[in-house]
């Protein structure tokens, strides 16, 4: 499929005529039209499905209520999710988290010192301080396992500690390490390198809408929601907190990163199936639930 298919919804569904279609994604208008007979039904089912996504949102917050709420799946004895996916590769190793150190900033400096940062120096994050970003968002400190039930515990909170959100690292300049996608398993504290073409980092940066500071990040930090692991729990009101552990991670590597002499840039604006397509997972099963870019100031 053309990359710039998604896009191509994207702006048609905002209502962009071809001609700034064509200027926007440099397609000719003969590919344009190409474009636009591929995707007739998917354009239809978008259409269909308008009238449903106007009130989603209103919809969400009161349909998972508590008073919907019926049995879990947990209380009904259902098989229970595993904490971590199992994905391989090859393995890197991080610099141990006993080891790190970055104690020189006082909690408050970093609450009052943080903003948004889109610009960074060329320096690069060092192993140690990419350790201590993860060690601080997404580390498990414990991991428990039976047949009833398989849990970590983290530095951040989850909902029923079941901590539903998977960590992708996009690494552009980390000493020592090369660049391309990895993921981060948060009980081995180490790197497995999914995806090495600069081809994928570039559709990284073309599925953050081209924001600039996804291509002049350090790193960048893409989580994902594995929402079974919530709604076993749960149920559908399980959905809203995967948004809002999102959010606990996020805050916490804004925090860690300035400890680093670094910034965060959370990011929301991004194309969900572009993304999703990058990380070859399925958008229902797993998907895409925040971005955030990081770089040295
Ligand atoms: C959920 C969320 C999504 C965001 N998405 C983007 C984004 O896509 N691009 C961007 O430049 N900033 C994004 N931001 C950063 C906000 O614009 C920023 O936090 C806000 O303007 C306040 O500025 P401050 O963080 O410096 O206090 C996002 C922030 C949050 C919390």
């Amino acid at each position: 499929m053309d990359p710039r298919t998604f896009d191509y919804i994207y702006l048609k569904n905002h209502g962009a005529s071809d001609e700034e279609i064509s200027k926007e994604l440099e397609l000719s208008l003969e590919e344009i039209q190409l474009m636009q007979q591929t995707l007739r039904s998917v354009l239809r089912e978008i259409e269909a499905e308008r009238p449903q996504a106007r009130t989603i949102g209103a919809d969400f917050a009161r349909l998972t209520s508590n008073v919907y709420a019926e049995k879990s799946d947990q209380e009904l004895e259902l098989v229970r999710p595993d904490a971590i996916k199992a994905r391989s590769g090859e393995i890197f190793a991080l610099p141990a988290v006993g080891k790190l150190d970055f104690g020189q900033i006082s909690l408050q400096d970093a609450i009052s010192q943080r903003r948004s940062l889109r610009k960074y120096s060329d320096e690069p994050l060092s192993q140690e301080e990419l350790s201590f970003l993860l060690y601080c968002s997404s580390w498990a400190r414990d991991f428990r396992s039976n047949e009833r039930m398989e849990i970590t515990f983290r530095n951040v909170p989850s909902a029923g500690s079941r901590h539903p959100i998977e960590t992708f690292v996009d690494l552009r300049r980390v000493a020592g390490l090369k660049p391309g996608l990895y993921y981060y398993h948060p009980i081995k504290h180490c790197l497995i390198l999914y995806d090495e073409s600069p081809e994928t980092q570039n559709k990284v940066f073309e599925g953050c809408f081209r924001q600039e500071m996804i291509q002049s990040s350090a790193a960048n930090f893409i989580y994902t929601a594995v929402p079974y692991r919530t709604t076993w729990r749960y149920g559908q009101r399980g959905y809203r907190y995967l948004y809002i552990d999102a959010g606990h991670i996020g805050q916490n590597l804004s925090l860690a990163a300035e400890a680093v002499g670094s910034g965060a840039c959370m990011i929301g604006a991004y194309l969900d199936e572009a993304l999703n397509k990058v990380l070859k997972i399925d958008g229902t099963q797993e998907f895409v639930i925040y971005v955030a870019a990081v770089g040295k100031k």
